[in-house]
């Protein structure tokens, strides 16, 4: 059955390329003209994004925090905090990937609270009580889909966290130039890449059943990641591939691939458990998760949507559960192509000492008794020692 959904999304999208020079600062200045511009560890300076920014963005007051570090931490946070306060910031411009997006949200939502942020992060609902600063974002890594998503994912490195939050608004305007992603590096295009395609996977892989359109749209958006994720490895800047990521990117996670679902994903949470501890890539966590997690799910109960990813996605031929089997064997081929770690030694998680851990915390996190192939703490082991 296609469930109940609301899908309301604000985000103005500004997708193509060079349109920031002459678009970013009416997009900036309808919300007022003290800006804080965020950013992280220096990309933006090297590709010269920042003096264009800067350019645009001249006549308004523009305040920065800088240093917003992949697996954005809860104190990039409090800084920022601190900034949007003292200084009454009506607008934040952030300018980077996921990390400095994600980080931002936040900050927005916290100039309007007193406590320490982290107590935003850890209750949700304290962020729909309050306002949250309007963002703008100039998206330079194509993954996460946070240009136009509610979600940001922070780091307390203190107590071993990795915990998501949504607040109440998308981002207002996000620009979109995959010539902006020319310069991203090898490893991180694969991250980036195999996030997307998990994003996609956690939501086709649902218990709802006749729910077409929002599979039709996953499997079109799965094709087109797997046909365009190569290209951009070996060919950095062709436009194309970068403009296809991009896009899928924003589509797999705004809303609409999960119209109609039901229950919650899987190897996010368990991923989250990897950076939180080890502070690994997100995406090559999921990269080295995934074929482990398709084997586990795959079951009598569920083979014929996994046949219909084979045929519908890797175009294979023959009956459910051989189709199945070789769908997820396409898959594990096709993550293994991107030259990243497929193991957990790859990324130098060695030994099992938190594996219990990490099992017991993504369980409860993800409620994964309540995922489309339930979990228990034990099965999570498992699936972590056969990823060893
Ligand atoms: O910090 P700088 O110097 O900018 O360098 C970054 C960073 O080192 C670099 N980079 C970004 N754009 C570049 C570039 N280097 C060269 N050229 C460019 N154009 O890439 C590195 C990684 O950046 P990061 O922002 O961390 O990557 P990504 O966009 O993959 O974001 C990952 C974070 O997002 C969270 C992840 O858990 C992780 O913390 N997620 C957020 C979601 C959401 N908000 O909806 C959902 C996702 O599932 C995910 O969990
Ligand atoms: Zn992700």
């Amino acid at each position: 059955m296609v469930n109940n959904f609301t899908f309301h999304n604000q985000t103005d999208i500004r997708f193509g390329q060079d349109r920031l020079d002459a678009e970013l600062k009416d997009a900036v200045a309808q919300f007022g003209d003290k800006v804080l511009l965020t950013y992280g560890g220096g990309s933006i300076k090297k590709s010269g994004l920042y003096d264009r920014v800067m350019k645009a963005l001249d006549g308004l007051q523009v305040y920065e925090l800088s240093g917003i570090a992949p697996n954005p931490k809860i104190d990039s946070v409090r800084a920022g905090q601190k900034l949007v306060q003292e200084h009454d910031i009506d607008v934040i411009l952030a300018v980077g990937g996921g990390s400095v997006i994600d980080a931002s949200k936040v900050i927005g939502s916290a100039k309007f609270y007193q406590g320490d942020p982290w107590d935003l992060v850890l209750d949700s609902s304290k962020r729909f009580a309050i306002d949250q600063l309007p963002l703008v974002d100039i998206l330079t890594l194509s993954a996460t889909g946070t240009e136009m998503n509610q979600g940001s994912v922070i780091s307390n490195p203190e107590t071993k966290q990795k915990l998501g939050t949504g607040g109440p608004d998308t981002p207002a305007v996000s620009f979109l130039d995959p010539a902006l992603t020319f310069s991203v590096s090898q490893w991180q295009t694969a991250a980036g890449t195999i996030d997307i395609f998990s994003h996609l996977s956690e939501q086709y892989f649902d218990q709802s059943s006749d729910n077409d359109v929002k599979n039709g749209l996953i499997e079109g958006i799965m094709r087109t990641v797997i046909k365009w994720g190569p290209v951009a490895m070996q060919e950095p800047d062709n436009y194309d591939a970068r403009a296809n990521l991009m896009w899928a990117a924003t589509m797999a996670l705004n809303g609409l691939a999960r119209t109609g679902n039901q229950n919650s994903w899987t190897v996010h949470p368990i991923e989250h458990e990897l950076s939180a501890y080890y502070d690994i890539t997100h995406g090559v966590g999921l990269g080295i998760l995934t074929p482990h997690w398709m084997k586990f799910a795959l079951n009598e109960n569920s083979q014929a949507l996994f046949a219909q990813y084979g045929r519908n996605v890797w175009h294979l031929e023959g009956f459910d559960r051989e189709v199945a089997e070789q769908a997820i064997e396409k898959t594990r081929q096709w993550l293994a192509s991107f030259e990243v770690p497929t193991t957990l030694a790859g990324v130098g998680i060695d030994n099992e000492d938190n594996f219990k851990a990490m099992a017991e915390s993504a369980v409860k996190v993800g409620s994964l008794n309540n995922a489309y192939a339930p979990m228990t703490a034990a099965d999570v082991e498992t699936l972590l020692r056969a990823a060893k």
